[in-house]
């Protein structure tokens, strides 16, 4: 299928990208196409990013069905583009909507959106170190319906943001603040979906966490509280002596492709990894004896963060004496390498604009 392509009639203005933060500003074009009773996807097109226009009555705005994806482009030293496994950013996005009645999108047509979408925005993918163009594929139901039902119309758009690092720390440990109150998934519902309303449910908890002076919070499954799940909005791993351990995936936890990503890269530096459950009091014990080297969160906005402080039952547990751990540098300085160009891709993850 082809992608009309209509020209914007003024350029956005750039911002300074060594000042980029994360999400604020917004490239010149983005990609929409519908999703029509009786048409299936229909219209895809390229356009001047700006205000779109749905009914009050549209059925995201009542139930949130609606999923989204972030990958990233990079600009390699030799001004080439690249994705990072942008595949599996598709393949997960056509899981999410499957969870929640979402018709799936053709991946080679979503592909081809999303790299006609890199080229028309090439002068928004930042050529500073620590920079990235952030890609937001969104889908959202937009039948006119009061109805608690899947929409019978969509949109499908691809927008996209240069960002820095996601964190104001950059890549600095972060104090982290375990939440036994609320949680953010349960079983059988839908954490594992990259899905609002998962995002919806972290705030109060987030919130609460910043007041206290911490950066994330660390998420325990939503049946016991016992297990570890996530932290912040990423995936999580513990060094302990020399297992590295991740919680295994059991539907309630995103499949992170950064967490895919880091297990290749450790299983490559010769660790063993643990897909396993991996619970909060393994974790506290494991910091109290000194067996715990390492902590470190991985997703695609952050790409690794480490953990420098865990508070617990007013307690504060310091690891690797707050500062960045030679685990966690290695993979972000890898993973990082690979993102860029700058090292070799032995895997065949990056995929070149052009
Ligand atoms: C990502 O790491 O891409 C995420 O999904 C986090 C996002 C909610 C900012």
């Amino acid at each position: 299928m082809d992608i009309k392509f209509i020209p914007t009639p003024q350029k956005r203005q750039k911002p300074n990208f060594n000042k980029l933060g994360f999400g604020q500003y917004f490239s010149d074009y983005m990609f929409e196409m519908n999703f029509l009773p009786g048409q299936g996807w229909v219209n895809p097109e390229h356009k001047a990013y700006g205000p779109i226009s749905i009914e009050p009555s549209s059925m995201v705005i009542h139930y949130g069905q609606t999923v989204f994806e972030g990958l990233k482009a990079y600009m390699t030293p030799k001004k080439e583009i690249l994705l990072f496994r942008p595949q599996r950013n598709i393949k997960r996005l056509n899981r999410s909507s499957a969870r929640i009645c979402i018709p799936e999108v053709d991946e080679a047509l979503a592909l081809k959106a999303i790299i006609e979408h890199v080229k028309l925005n090439r002068d928004w993918v930042p050529d500073v170190d620590g920079a990235s163009l952030y890609l937001r594929p969104i889908i959202f139901s937009t039948e006119e319906s009061l109805g608690v039902a899947p929409s019978d119309s969509y949109k499908f758009m691809v927008i996209s943001s240069p960002v820095g690092a996601y964190y104001a720390e950059g890549f600095n440990p972060v104090k982290i603040y375990i939440e036994d109150e609320y949680v953010r998934a349960v079983r059988g519902g839908i954490g594992e979906a990259k899905t609002a309303a998962n995002y919806a449910a972290s705030i109060k908890a987030q919130q609460i966490a910043k007041e206290k002076g911490f950066s994330q919070v660390l998420w325990l499954d939503g049946v016991e509280q016992k297990y570890i799940e996530e932290v912040g909005t990423m995936n999580v791993f513990f060094k302990i002596n020399d297992e590295v351990i991740t919680p295994q995936i059991n539907g309630s936890i995103l499949q992170g492709v950064t967490r895919d990503s880091v297990i290749t890269l450790l299983k490559d530096f010769g660790y063993k990894v643990s897909e396993r459950k991996v619970s909060l009091m393994e974790v506290l014990a494991a910091m109290n004896d000194g067996s715990l080297l390492e902590a470190f969160g991985t997703g695609t906005a952050a790409v690794i963060s480490p953990i420098g402080e865990i508070y617990y039952n007013g307690k504060t547990l310091r690891m690797n004496n707050g500062k960045v751990g030679p685990l966690a540098q290695k993979l972000y300085d890898t993973l990082t390498g690979i993102q860029t160009g700058r090292l070799e891709d032995k895997h065949g993850w990056t995929v070149k604009v052009e």
